[in-house]
């Protein structure tokens, strides 16, 4: 039996990630955010992605609804397809660091071994875990696309927070009160903690 990387030899280019980080004068890492549907994940992370590009970084939002047409449009939602998921993502998400850009996540990921493992794709500091947090009654009243009612009425299986789990982070580097606070407040929050780790000037 032969393993897939067995005689294949890693190539180191010239042309690097510190090098390509130097060229756009940012410090390239993934901002995940991870939360329960309709905590404002995506909402936050887009307008977060808005204030960086305005400001001349190179961003990219992955966006798990989006990802879910293309590069994940094989997977659903029993535990395998959102590991499967999350592993895709990191590794894209670990070439887009290599590429130097300020990589913005937005998926539950419900599972904290999954985001470990993203973790773990990369270097000290570049693995940014933003905690989403709003309660299940609140994400439930807001039900932007109606999935929580379908779920209740048993029309959708494990739907996370319903009769799937959601494992919150235990340190995440940054903690949202999403439920209470205005899109603005978090979007600062995280651009005071970017500029302070030095990833932005
Ligand atoms: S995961 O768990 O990280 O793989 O999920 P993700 O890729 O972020 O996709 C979540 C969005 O898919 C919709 N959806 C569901 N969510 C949770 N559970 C079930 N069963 C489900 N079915 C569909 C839902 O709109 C999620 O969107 P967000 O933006 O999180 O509200």
């Amino acid at each position: 039996d032969t393993t897939a990387t067995e005689n294949i030899v890693w190539h180191q280019h010239t042309v690097n990630k510190a090098a390509r980080a130097a060229n756009k004068q940012q410090q390239p890492c993934v901002l995940w955010f991870t939360g329960l549907s309709g905590s404002g994940k995506s909402t936050v992370a887009g307008a977060l992605e808005n204030e960086l590009h305005q400001a001349g970084y190179h961003t990219y939002l992955l966006d798990g609804d989006n990802v879910r047409f293309g590069l994940c449009g094989d997977l659903g939602f029993s535990d395998d397809d959102r590991k499967e998921n999350i592993r895709r993502v990191g590794e894209v998400a670990k070439l887009m660091v290599d590429a130097g850009v300020i990589v913005l996540t937005a998926f539950i990921s419900p599972h904290r071994q999954e985001r470990e493992l993203v973790r773990a794709l990369l270097g000290d500091s570049e693995f940014i875990e933003i905690h989403v947090d709003a309660d299940l009654a609140i994400c439930e009243q807001r039900d932007p696309k109606g999935l929580y009612k379908k779920a209740r009425a048993g029309e959708i299986k494990n739907f996370t927070g319903i009769d799937a789990v959601y494992e919150a982070p235990t340190k995440p580097e940054l903690y949202l009160d999403n439920g209470n606070n205005p899109v603005s407040t978090s979007v600062q929050l995280i651009m005071t903690y970017l500029s302070q780790q030095g990833h932005i000037k």
